[in-house]
Parts: structure tokens; sequence; C-alpha cells
């Protein structure tokens, strides 16, 4: 009797049937630990390009993933344990009966009751696996959307915190012949100390965003191949092999057939060898992404990626590709697809490059965030130069040694990612940071850590015009000295001024660097047409381009434009009925594809640029 009243009374709490499900059984024996999600087998390993699935062959766990929303977080708190106790079979929870997610992809676009659901959230899927011995299996997660606790088999691996880089954990010594159960707690709830924080001008998609996947590998395997052009020249290649192993006295070897030649070189007690190769490949260039089959080996193991070759430098106010002088012929643009939604696979982006390339652009600000990694490769492949960034945006916690922690380890996530990507050539730290002491160290500090993580790419941050007095716009941000060029958003002609207006303004800018503007334009909604004097017509956003373009033209130094944006985005912060409805407006193209007046006055714009001859 009275154990079914127990069980009555905590049915009753919770009113909510479900079975239990034993792979989630010590969920709360762990999580319940002091609340958090603590403890876990401490078995994260670093995503290095040896664990790139473009470049080995992992068995997939995309696929569908069982889920079960916990907006109250039931699945970590103590009481939640109580409930286990005696031995009662209660009814909890049973992913075998709860609705199903194609993983990857953001819970918001599964269902339209999740539109704006920030978790956490609990996704469940089984695989079968058939142990080898002598080999590695690690488990990898492209990206997890903002916090992610996974278990396997009721056993914590740890916690990733960072929605846009990926992380792993290996599990090897946990796998066997069997069916096994991988959960994953999702949590995108926003918080103070997190990067980004709690206020951004985008939308809050959380969940699995990226690819899962399995990498069955060799005991000891190249957790890292580099190789890229050694800073400042063209004809001496330099990188290494990293064995996931600290052992020394290992030949590992890299190659290129097309070009014949190869190096060999012995691992250092770290487990690094270092190849320094003279060579002198056909450049990649946005006019010719020229790439070659590059082979690392060592041991049993080897992996080949596509590299391409180029150097990236600035000298004075020029920016040099290959040595010769490059305009950033650029535009912005967030990690969606057209109407909404995390891209999740390579086609997701392929009509944003398309316009992008329509609009006769060479270079992509991947912003805020790093971008997954098919559209980086595909980028490159297409031509794009690309600025990547990490997301942190506006104001964050610049005191907080954690947040710091979290700062550098996803740039140093992302570096490690696209290292070999040619396509990539600016590393930006930073966007519209507020002034301040403890800013101006938690970025001065992180550009060092940059530099130290590639000397070979440009480091920048886009920051904010700084001083205005009357027509005089004077670069003031305390940061432009940690920066390799200067890049700014201004938004004359929208937030300040009348679009035409902005052709009076100009700009002072004490650096002797080049200039990038990394945003300017104004919101538009497509297909409402008016007097070139009235906002949110294409013909006002027309005119705003224009009058912009006059004035930044006269920049000295000015080497790149980004425009803000190439298609309008999904954002909780612009829900203003029959002009914005959860969208930000500022696209050159609407969320439907649809190119705006001001879409031709850029290309226009670059169309010309092109005509000029080369300075
Ligand atoms: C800022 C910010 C963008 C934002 C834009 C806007 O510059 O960097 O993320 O979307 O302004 O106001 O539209």
């Amino acid at each position: 009797m009275v154990k079914s009243v127990f069980c009555l009374s905590l049915i009753f709490v919770h009113a909510l049937l479900w079975a239990y499900d034993p792979s989630t059984a010590d969920i709360a024996k762990v999580v319940g630990d002091k609340g958090g999600l603590r403890g876990g087998l401490g078995c994260g390993v670093d995503v290095g390009t040896g664990l790139d699935p473009f470049v080995r062959d992992p068995i997939s766990l995309n696929g569908p993933w069982s889920y079960i929303l916990d907006p109250q977080d039931f699945g970590a708190a103590e009481f939640y344990k109580d409930l286990r106790q005696d031995g009662v079979k209660l009814v909890q929870h049973d992913f075998d009966r709860a609705p199903t997610m194609n993983v990857p992809t953001d819970w918001n676009s599964v269902d339209r009751s999740l539109l704006y659901y920030e978790g956490p959230m609990w996704l469940r899927r089984k695989f079968s696996w058939t142990a080898r011995p002598g080999r590695r299996a690690i488990l990898r997660f492209g990206a997890v959307n903002y916090r992610a606790d996974v278990w396997l088999d009721g056993k914590l691996l740890g916690s990733h915190e960072g929605g846009f880089t990926p992380f792993a954990f290996d599990v090897t010594s946990l796998l066997a012949n069997k069916t096994h159960s991988l959960v994953v707690r999702a949590d995108a709830t926003r918080h103070p100390e997190s990067i980004p924080c709690m206020a951004f001008d985008w939308w809050n998609y959380g969940g699995i965003t990226r690819d899962v996947a399995l990498f069955d590998l060799p005991e000891t395997y190249i957790a890292e191949g580099v190789l890229q052009c050694a800073k400042g020249r063209l004809d001496v290649l330099e990188g290494c092999v990293r064995l996931s192993d600290a052992r020394a006295g290992v030949t590992a070897s890299v190659k290129i057939p097309e070009l014949d030649v190869s190096a060999e070189a012995k691992t250092d007690a770290k487990g690094i060898a270092r190849f320094r190769i003279e060579a002198k490949p056909e450049l990649w260039s946005p006019e010719k992404p020229r790439f070659y089959e590059v082979r690392f080996a060592c041991g049993p193991d080897a992996f080949a990626d596509q590299i391409g070759f180029r150097t990236i430098e600035v000298k004075g106010k020029k920016i040099l590709l290959n040595g010769k002088q490059v305009f950033f012929k650029g535009v912005s643009l967030h990690n969606e697809k057209l109407g909404g939604g995390r891209v999740a696979k390579g086609s997701d982006a392929q009509r944003q490059l398309e316009l992008a390339k329509d609009l006769g652009c060479n270079f992509l600000r991947l912003a805020h965030y790093p971008h997954d990694e098919a559209t980086v490769r595909a980028a490159e492949r297409q031509g794009f130069m690309v600025w990547s960034e990490i997301p942190v945006y506006w104001n964050i916690q610049w005191t907080n040694e954690a947040t710091y922690a979290n700062a550098e380890r996803q740039l140093c996530d992302m570096v490690r990612r696209d290292v070999n990507r040619a396509g990539v050539v600016v590393w930006s730290l930073a966007n519209e940071t507020p002034y301040g002491a403890a800013r101006d160290k938690f970025l001065s500090t992180l550009a060092k850590k940059a530099r130290t993580l590639d000397m070979t790419r440009i480091i920048s941050m886009a920051m904010e015009i700084g001083d205005v007095k009357g027509d005089v716009c004077t670069i003031t941000d305390t940061l432009n000295p940690y920066v390799d060029i200067v890049s700014f958003n201004q938004y004359i002609g929208w937030y300040w001024a009348g679009a035409d207006e902005a052709a009076r303004f100009v700009f002072k800018i004490p650096y002797d660097k080049p200039v990038v503007i990394s945003e300017f334009g104004g919101g538009a909604v497509y297909g409402r047409h008016g007097p070139k004097t009235e906002r949110w017509t294409e013909e006002y956003q027309a005119e705003l381009y224009r009058f912009n373009l006059e004035m930044l033209s006269r920049i000295d130094g000015l080497s790149g434009l980004t425009p803000w944006i190439l298609f309008d985005f999904r954002s909780p912060r612009r829900p203003c009925p029959g002009i914005q409805d959860g969208f930000n407006r500022k696209g050159l193209v609407s969320e439907k594809g649809e190119k705006k007046l001001a879409f031709d006055v850029m290309r226009r714009f670059y169309e010309a640029l092109d005509r000029k001859p080369a300075r």
C-alpha cells in the first residue's frame, strides 16, 4: 500500500508518464552532485585536423535522436535521484516513446512550439559497435549550442561549453560488442559568464547543430597534420604532424605527390614532428582556387587533405595575397539557412555562396562565430577568402577568468579546426565590444594568444568608430594597436544621420594599417517601395548604400568592405510586425533569396573596382 501511494504521489508530482530508462539511470546520480554537471571520465581530446570528418571516414551518428524537453531541468536535480531509491520501478521518462529529431539540426526548426526554446533538452541515440583490439574510438561532436553534457551508457564522459566549435571524447575503454546508449543534455540557456552571453542579434539556435561521428583509429593516431606556406614565403612550406600520444622518435612523413615533394621527421618528446619543404606550388587565389592532395603518415595511421597554399600579409596600408595587393570585396553573413535555421549540412549554404558570387565578392565575413566546416570548405573551393570569428560579442564578463578561458578555448578550437583552410585569411577575436580597461586586458591577451597559435594569418576585431565630432569620425579604439587591420562597424545613414547625409562625413584613422569596414548598411523590407527618404523602402536602402560607398571610398588605405548583411536573418530583437516580423532586415537579399535594389548598387561598386587598374 505504502509503495503504491508513494508511486502515485510521485507520478502526481511529475504529472508526466515516462518509462524509466536505464541508459539515463546515472544522470541524477552524476548531475545531482551539487546541482551541477560535474566530473565525467575526463577523456576529452583536442580536436585537430586528424579528427576532421572530411579527411577520415568516421561512422556517422547523425540521424534520428529521441528527445525530451526539460524546461525545469529536472534531469539535473537532487530530488530526482531520490525517486529511484527503494528499487521503485518508476515511470519517469522514456526515450523509446519520445519524439525524434534528425541530428544535426537546431531544435528551433523542428517544431513551431520550439522556435523560442533555449533548453535544456535531453537527446539520445543508440548505436552498435564491434570492438577491435589495438584500435582507438573517438566520439566527436561538430558543435552543440551552447552547452553539452554527454553520457555513454549512463557514464558522464564530460561537458563542453561553446556553441560553434567541435569537441571529442576518447571512448575506447567504454565500447564493447553491444548496443550502446549515447545521451546528450544540450542547453542553449544564456548565462552572463558565457560567450556569447545574454544579448546578441541572432537566433539562439539550440541543440546538436553539427555532425556527430565515431572515429575508429589506430591506437596511436595522427591528431594533427598541418602544412602551409611559411610566413611570407611562397617557396617554402612548413608544417607538422602531432600524434595522439606524446611519443618520441617515431618517423612521420608528409607528401605532395603532384609536386613530387615529401619530407620525413622524427617526433619529439611531445609527439610532434616538424617539416620544412622547399617547393613552388601553384598558389591558391580567388581567381584560381588551387588545391593539392597532401598526405600525412605516421606508423599505421595516414590521412590526406586537399590544401591550398597562399600567403596573406599586411604591408603599410595594403593587404597582400601571395605578395600582391588585394581588396576584400566582401559581404557579411550568418551561418543560417535562407528563411531560418542553422546550416547543418554543406548544401544548406550553397545558395548564399551563389548570391555572394553574384554580388562580385571574393571575401566573406562569416559572422559572428565559427561557421560549419562544410561552408568554410565550400567557400575556399569557390574562391572566397574568409574572415572567421569567435563570438566575443558586445558586453561579456571581462574580469571573469572562466570567461577568458572559454574565449581562449573557442579561439584555439577555431584555429585548430581550420588551420589548413587556405580560404581563411582573418581570425577575428571580437565584435563591437565596449571600451574599458578590463576589456582591453582581456582582448589584448587574446590577441597575443592568437599570434602564438598562427603566425600566418591576419588578426582582427570588428570595433566601433570611437569618436564623432560634427562630420569627423575618428577611430580611437584602444585595441587597434593589437590587430593587423583597422576594422570597424559604422551605421551612418541608419542608426544616425539620413541616407543621403553619409557623404559629408570624413574619417580620421591614425594607423598605418589597411582598413576594412566590417559592417555598414541599413534595413529594407523586400518589395516595399517608396521615396528614397522613407526608411524600410528598398529605395532608402539603395540610397544609403550609394552615399555610404561614396563616403567610404575616400578612406585612405581602404582595403575591404563587408556590408551588413547578405540576407535577412532571424533575430529575437527584431519583432516589429509588418516590417521585421522576427527578422533583421539589413539583408541585401530577403530571407527568401529575393534581391533588393541595394544588391545591385553593391554589385556595381565591386564591378567598377575590378575595372580600376591594380594599385
Ligand atoms: C551590429 C552587430 C550585428 C547586428 C547589427 C545590426 O553591428 O555587429 O550583429 O546585427 O549591428 O544592428 O543589425
